[in-house]
């Protein structure tokens, strides 16, 4: 469960992170917020390149720095951009991977935001599991 104290820090961080944003190509800054299971928020922007494929995800620049500072137990994420637009596929993959079962708020500039969850957002997801039973011949 998570409090309306931390879902107001949580959205606030997210629109903060905005400021970090490297999006020279679209101009479209995407911040994000992630809360762990002890409090911790780790934030991440998205990071475009001169070659677009090469761009990553405010959501998933979150996630990856927060594994890669040895955080787990993700319990939400705040994602803000300038019209409240909602998370990717590839960064619901992620998630699912990562924060199953995190709560999502999608938040605009103003800090309007709707309530969601990564089950929501990508149901029926590929989990891995297809791999682990997989036949190899
Ligand atoms: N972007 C994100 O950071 N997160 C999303 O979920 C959607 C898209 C970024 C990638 C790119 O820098 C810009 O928004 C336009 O696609």
């Amino acid at each position: 469960m998570i409090l309306d104290g931390q879902r107001t820090r949580l959205v606030a961080a997210a629109i903060g992170a905005r400021d970090r944003a490297y999006a020279p190509y679209s101009g479209y800054l995407v911040g994000a917020a992630l809360l762990t299971d002890d409090g911790t928020i780790v934030i991440g922007c998205n990071v475009e390149n001169a070659s677009y494929g090469a761009t990553i995800c405010a959501e998933r620049v979150a996630l990856t720095r927060a594994v890669a500072e040895g955080r787990r137990g993700f319990v939400a994420m705040a994602v803000a951009t300038a019209d409240g637009g909602s998370p990717c596929g590839i960064c619901r993959q992620v998630m699912v991977e990562l924060g199953p079962q995190m709560v999502v708020f999608v938040s605009d500039t103003a800090g309007h935001h709707r309530t969601t969850t990564v089950q929501a957002l990508l149901p029926d997801a590929f989990d891995g599991s297809a791999l682990k039973s997989a036949e190899r011949s």
